[in-house]
């Protein structure tokens, strides 16, 4: 079924089939638990500091401990990683509450469950960089608290399908008539010649790809704001982009069935699509070299 071999469970690696948990667990029964997902290039964990950064903050705000320091994620994911040949890989990682009597208050005594594996990736096809994809609105039927990376993806999963119902690899969702992000996905418009992403708080998650498009924007002098848009900002925007850890930065050119701007990948996100690709290639060279990442 999986092309992987290894997977990490509470503390041991093992083949997946041996990878068992309890019907009991918080996870399975309440969606009780948060998650990265992390990539890895040149066989080295991409932004590892900041995928840790907001994993504690998820923990954090539902209240669980972290299970392992730094220093022992990245050990824990880097034997992972060494298990699987490809140099290209993404890193999946869950903690839920654990197993305890079903009852919606946070158990007292509870071990909490640590999953990790890791599986081969691979890059967006040239075509599909050279088409762009197409997206449909939808009404964000989220919670509150889309800032916790919640292995409760329902909301998300609905949302997805309701896209691929009608043809399209993307959700943009839209909340009280403003833009929020992607089913799995921040969001950049183009207008212009700035780009506009809304801003961290409650609506979104705070894309670790989000982030760094943001860095590279400031650091080559391209206008960036984190401000909402409304809308109707979509459906006249020179460009659309939707980020993420595994889909990279990927061009929107249809939206609802309709042309966004030319109906072509735009030249600003040729533009940071490049930096990023160069941003990858020097960061990966450097850690290869032993030098620090
Ligand atoms: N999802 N917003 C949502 C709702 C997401 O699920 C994701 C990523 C992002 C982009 O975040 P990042 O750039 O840190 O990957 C934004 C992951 C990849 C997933 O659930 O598979």
């Amino acid at each position: 079924m999986h092309n992987f071999r290894l997977v990490y469970l509470n503390g041991e690696f093992m083949p997946p089939e041996r990878a068992m948990v309890s019907a009991f667990d918080r996870g399975f029964v309440f969606g009780d638990g948060v998650y990265e997902v992390i990539p890895v290039f040149g066989r080295r964990l991409f932004r590892l500091p900041h995928h840790l950064a907001r994993l504690s903050h998820s923990l954090t705000e539902v209240r669980l401990p972290n299970p392992l320091s730094a220093r022992q994620w990245e050990e824990v994911l880097t034997r992972l990683i060494e298990a699987i040949p490809a140099d290209d890989q993404s890193v999946y990682l869950q903690i839920t509450r654990g197993p305890a009597p079903r009852d919606h208050a946070f158990p007292a005594d509870v071990q909490p469950t640590v999953f990790a594996y890791a599986q081969p990736s691979k890059p967006a096809a040239p075509e599909v960089l050279a088409q762009g994809i197409s997206t449909v609105t939808v009404a964000d039927i989220r919670w509150l608290r889309c800032d916790i990376k919640a292995t409760a993806l329902l909301a998300n999963a609905m949302l997805r399908q309701q896209a691929a119902d009608r043809g399209a690899v993307e959700a943009l969702l839209i909340r009280d008539g403003m833009v929020t992000e992607g089913a799995a996905s921040n969001i950049f418009v183009v207008r212009g010649g700035a780009l506009y992403t809304a801003p961290n708080g409650p609506f979104i998650l705070p894309g670790i790809t989000r982030d760094l498009v943001l860095e590279l924007a400031h650091a080559h002098a391209i206008p960036a704001h984190e401000q909402s848009l409304p809308e109707s900002a979509l459906f006249d925007a020179e460009e659309i982009w939707i980020t993420s850890s595994m889909r990279e930065i990927l061009p929107v050119t249809r939206l609802n069935d309709r042309a966004v701007g030319s109906g072509k990948p735009g030249p600003l996100h040729a533009r940071v699509y490049a930096l990023y690709q160069d941003y990858k290639r020097v960061i990966t060279a450097v850690a290869s070299n032993g030098s620090s990442k």
